[in-house]
């Protein structure tokens, strides 16, 4: 199945930087492969990385980024807070890992406020040799008119800077914050009290000629299921069909142009 190809993929690539081992080639040099459906409807070439990710979407600055933030992987002082790691790695357009890219975070802390004043919550870092990136900090808190989020502009060498936010799944603020992107929900387990997040970037640059893949563009139909349409309110569990394939939703939400279920896994999984 496709699906099992794309986990197994992502697991592998994962567990190999992590290991600090050498990616196999297969899962580097042919992304393509994981995508590509011998079966399926109209494909046009388009760039892709791990689950099927377009690069990560930029996301409004807001009024409170500072520049010049202090370079640091742990941004907990003495204040109150759960504890939050959120780590991952920053690929390339081709799946490579990219290292040495500038990642600043900044956000709110537990009570949903700034530091306008100092750089409390406010730090960078670059990402190692093998594309990674560790951010110890707190759980940020709301504040009026949006969901829970966490800032970060991300620049690759030489790069233009990506601006975004990073989400929460299973807040409930999520489905009224019209800057909610699930695209950019990360993966949020409790570990020892506080949470452990997760979340891959995938930044604009090419990787090396020919390395592009290839997805489903048309939306189809089939029987005894419907077809998923932008506008429509989906309550977890329903079922769709969009591109030949089902899926089942897995988070409560109103579709969106750009949300398809094979872009935003946080959303749709693939029956
Ligand atoms: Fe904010």
């Amino acid at each position: 199945m496709e699906e099992d190809r794309n986990l197994s993929r992502k697991t592998v690539l994962r567990a190999a930087l992590a290991a600090g081992v050498a990616v196999p080639a297969a899962f580097v040099a042919a992304p393509a492969l994981a995508r590509t459906r011998a079966d399926g409807p109209a494909l046009e070439p388009t760039p892709m990385c791990d689950d099927g990710d377009d690069p990560t979407p930029p996301q409004m600055e807001g009024p409170y980024f500072k520049p010049n933030s202090p370079q640091r992987t742990s941004m907990v002082g003495d204040g109150p807070g759960t504890r939050l790691t959120v780590s991952g790695y920053v690929f390339g357009l081709a799946c490579q890992p990219l290292s040495g890219v500038l990642l600043d975070f900044w956000q709110a802390d537990t009570n949903g406020a700034y530091d306008n004043v100092r750089f409390r919550f406010r730090g960078h870092q670059f990402t190692t040799a093998q594309g990674a990136f560790s951010l110890t900090t707190i759980v940020p808190g709301l504040y009026p008119g949006r969901t829970r989020h966490i800032h970060v502009k991300a620049q690759a060498p030489g790069r233009p800077v990506l601006t975004t936010q990073l989400y929460f799944p299973g807040e409930p603020r999520n489905n009224t914050d019209s800057l909610y992107d699930p695209r950019l929900l990360m993966t949020v387990r409790n570990a020892g009290g506080g949470r452990e997040a997760a979340f891959d970037f995938v930044l604009n640059v090419p990787g090396a000629p020919g390395t592009t893949t290839t997805r489903p563009t048309t939306t189809t139909t089939s029987p005894g299921g419907g077809t998923w349409t932008p506008g429509t309110t989906y309550p977890v569990g329903s079922r769709v069909t969009y591109g030949g394939r089902g899926y089942v939703c897995l988070q409560a939400h109103t579709a969106h142009a750009g949300w398809e279920p094979p872009n935003v896994p946080a959303l749709w999984r693939a029956e």
